[in-house]
């Protein structure tokens, strides 16, 4: 199949493997039809189809580095599609259309000091960055992680934060805003900006690489502003309701003053300087 067929017509894939890796979020693993690879970017998406049920954009999640030709999503159970999947059983089918989308810039990030910033399920685009990196990690300066959830019970990738932890060529805080009485926790109890005044950052050369809930931007933002990161070494994954992937419905186009994006396919992943003037960017 051509690569622009399969943006538009979905290809069948399997479910190879699953498992719950956080409150209403499993972790699958997928093969497309005929072992092809799926030849995504980190930071890519695709568009996940259920039978009778319908579509929804999901971040693929593993690094392209890693465990080819399958690749993995981290879905969380939040309405129709996603509740779907989540139902189905090891070896049904799925379609998906893509990958789309434009990720992040890794010819840019290389030879840089990288900050990582992820906030709940942000950590799904960005852990497909974060393996790419580590996997090539002499192609890379610094690496700074930062990892916030709401509660322990909602950190994912347990094994891999644990490895970022016991690693001495990676600087990683992960912290909680609430941790109950009864939960052993070892990291940090706040908001994740909090942790960022702990972070080395050079102005000339840290790259920091932001994706969360919509509500942690501005704030991170401002963080980062205090420690006067141009906005230019400022990378965002954005999230909006999409439809088509493609660029063409105007589902999740942002307005400028004299410009509009689509965040399917100018982003997902979008510089902070040139959508920070978009009202609706943020
Ligand atoms: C680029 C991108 C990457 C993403 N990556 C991931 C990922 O890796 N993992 C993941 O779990 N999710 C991801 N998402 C989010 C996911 O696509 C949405 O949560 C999607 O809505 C799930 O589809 P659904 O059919 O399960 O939920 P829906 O049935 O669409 O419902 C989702 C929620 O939205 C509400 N809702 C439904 N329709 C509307 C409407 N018209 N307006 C406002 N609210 C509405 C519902 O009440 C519900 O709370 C991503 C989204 C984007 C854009
Ligand atoms: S989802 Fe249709 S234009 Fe972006």
């Amino acid at each position: 199949m051509s690569p622009d067929k399969s943006l538009y017509e979905p290809r069948q894939a399997r479910i190879i493997g699953e498992r719950e890796i956080a409150t209403d979020t499993k972790l699958f693993e997928l093969e497309l039809e005929n072992g092809e690879r799926l030849g995504q970017d980190p930071g890519q998406f695709i568009e996940l189809s259920i039978a009778g049920v319908g579509e929804a954009p999901i971040s693929v999640t593993s690094s392209p580095t890693r465990g080819l030709p399958s690749f993995e999503l981290c879905v969380r159970a939040v309405g129709n599609v996603t509740n779907a999947l989540h139902e189905m059983e090891i070896g049904k089918n799925v379609g998906i259309r893509g990958p789309f989308g434009e990720g992040f810039p890794i010819d840019e990030l290389r030879d840089r000091d990288l900050l990582f910033i992820a906030g709940g399920l942000g950590i799904a685009p960005l852990r497909s960055l974060i393996n790419y990196v580590l996997d090539r990690r002499d192609e890379f300066n610094e690496i700074n992680i930062l990892y916030g959830c709401k509660r322990p019970c909602e950190q994912m990738f347990e094994d891999e934060v644990d490895n970022w932890a016991r690693r001495q060529d990676i600087y990683h805080e992960s912290t909680v805003d609430f941790c109950p009485d009864e939960v052993v926790w070892d990291g940090n109890i706040g908001v994740i900006t909090e942790l960022i005044p702990g972070v080395d950052i050079d102005l000339d050369n840290t790259y920091a690489v932001i994706c969360g809930p919509p509500v942690m931007y501005r704030f991170v933002i401002e963080e980062l502003d205090k420690k006067e990161l141009p906005h230019d070494q400022i990378y965002l994954s954005l999230e909006r309701r999409m439809k088509c992937g493609l660029g063409k419905c105007g589902h999740c186009q942002i307005n400028g003053a004299d410009e509009e994006l689509y965040v399917c396919q100018d982003g997902p992943v979008f510089n902070y300087k040139r959508v920070k003037g978009f009202e609706e960017a943020i």
